[in-house]
């Protein structure tokens, strides 16, 4: 159901009819005579107008042949089109070139959304901040299977964007497509990312991503961008960054922050990757309907990941070829769409979704490649484990407190504070609860011990899954 399609920008429109007759309003003033002969005039005309009619309600045959000549004929070429319902499109002039802004390329942003309302505000943020000029995108949202107000809230934002005073804010088309395709799982952490669930839910997302594309991408499109709702940090210049590879498809390396006691940050999408032996040989033993997930201990494929290869200091313009990609953020020319390019809901190559997307598009000669040193930071969302873990340190901390206060209140009664002990205590405090739950909060202990070390490489692995 295509809910709102808010126009600010052009899609398409037919040859000829682009031109506009303003009236004019400059009025003579009338003599006799002269308005004799304009009544003469308007009748003729209109004596003109009812024959031209009658002629035409009496040979049809006629209506072909000369409603265009006395509608468009002086204006238009012959060669042209002239109907209004036909629309004419050179698709050799949207194939997507390094420099699309510089040409005026329209690009279709992609975003599926699924209860999704708690990060809608932070996606409009990031949209507001593209670089890449507004009015050459064009906007298309999937609202599926979501419990919570995702849809009302859109519809708000939109409006806001799209009436915002500043001129370059509003974006080209807007679609809303609402459709439901039965995602049972849980949208918390632990049930998306548990393995069992993983195939199945795979396979809806690709179908939604098909359902989005397919009712939105114009012949006006040069470039698809894909863009999670979930994205943190991302650079705002993004699109053009991703553009100036000039490759069919691109993703940049996607990592997530994590709180200082999980190490601080971690590879996030284990979905772009380089094929590997061990995964082929893998993929040839399972059934053909077997999907390989990526990133979990189940399928130990050996794979170069993307997000592994990250080098904060590395040069963010260098390119990896990728065979599997993750969907988190991609740019893709639109022309690898048309050519039937798509997101497999079954087993393609054993893989679905955006790995499959990425198998599919080498399979087409297509270049696929990813950015290791150029990193967008996906959200972080801690896992049930994360909560307990994060419940029990602040638990701990406050016990550490209270305790310290007790000592505080029997060491004043004996002896006056001096203003330094509070500042040591302060520290102390902090410290304490940088150093986690694992380390044993026994006073006079040396802060830094192995204990946060050790529990961040744990974590890393159950994260991994
Ligand atoms: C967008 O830009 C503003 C101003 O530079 C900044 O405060 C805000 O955090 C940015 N939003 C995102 C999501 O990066």
């Amino acid at each position: 159901m295509n809910r709102h399609v808010l126009e600010k920008g052009h899609s398409a429109y037919p040859i000829g009819s682009a031109f506009k007759i303003s009236p004019n309003r400059f009025q003579p003033r009338s003599q006799p005579a002269l308005r004799y002969r304009r009544h003469l005039f308007q009748r003729l005309c209109l004596l003109g107008g009812i024959s031209l009619i009658l002629l035409l309600l009496i040979f049809p045959s006629w209506r072909a042949a000369v409603l265009p000549t006395l509608s468009f004929g002086l204006l238009a070429s012959p060669n042209d089109l002239h109907l209004q319902t036909v629309r004419y499109y050179d698709l050799s002039e949207v194939q997507g070139t390094e420099k699309g802004w510089e040409r005026g390329e329209r690009v279709l942003m992609c975003t599926p959304l699924r209860d999704a309302s708690s990060h809608l505000p932070m996606f409009f943020s990031h949209l507001r901040n593209l670089t890449y000029p507004h009015e050459l995108i064009d906007l298309a949202f999937l609202v599926s299977d979501s419990r919570d107000d995702t849809l009302s809230m859109l519809s708000h934002m939109l409006e806001d964007i799209q009436n915002d005073p500043n001129p370059k804010m509003p974006f080209g088309e807007i679609s809303v497509i609402q459709k439901d395709f039965g995602q049972k799982v849980q949208q918390d952490v632990e049930s998306r990312h548990g393995f069992e669930a993983q195939a199945n839910r795979r396979k809806l997302m690709a179908q939604a991503r098909n359902w989005l594309l397919s009712a939105t991408l114009r012949p006006t499109h040069s470039w698809v961008y894909w863009r999670d709702a979930d994205v943190e940090t991302a650079p705002f210049t993004i699109i053009e960054d991703l553009m100036r590879h000039n490759k069919d498809v691109t993703v940049p390396n996607v990592w997530r922050p994590l709180p200082d006691w999980l190490g601080g940050e971690q590879p996030y999408d284990l979905n772009s990757w380089q094929e590997s032996e061990t995964a082929l040989a893998l993929a040839d033993t399972l059934d053909e309907d077997a999907v390989i997930v990526e990133g979990y201990a189940e399928y130990a494929t050996w794979r170069p990941h993307l997000a592994y290869l990250r080098d904060p200091y590395g040069d963010p313009d260098m390119e990896m070829e990728l065979d599997g990609i993750g969907g988190v953020s991609i740019l893709a020319k639109a022309r690898v769409f048309r050519a039937g390019v798509h997101f497999p809901a079954f087993s393609f190559e054993k893989h679905a979704e955006t790995e499959g997307f990425g198998k599919m598009a080498r399979r087409m000669k297509f270049s696929v490649v990813g950015l290791p040193h150029y990193t967008i930071w996906h959200l972080y969302e801690p896992s049930v484990d994360d909560l307990r873990h994060m419940e029990e340190m602040e638990q701990e901390r406050l016990a550490r407190e209270k305790e310290e206060q007790e000592r505080a209140g029997s060491k004043e009664s004996t002896q006056p504070q001096t203003p330094g002990t509070e500042d040591a205590m302060d520290s102390e405090k902090l410290q304490g609860s940088a150093k986690g739950p694992a380390a044993h909060p026994a006073k006079d202990e040396p802060v830094k011990g192995d204990s946060s070390e050790a529990e961040g490489a744990a974590i890393m692995d159950t994260v991994k899954e």
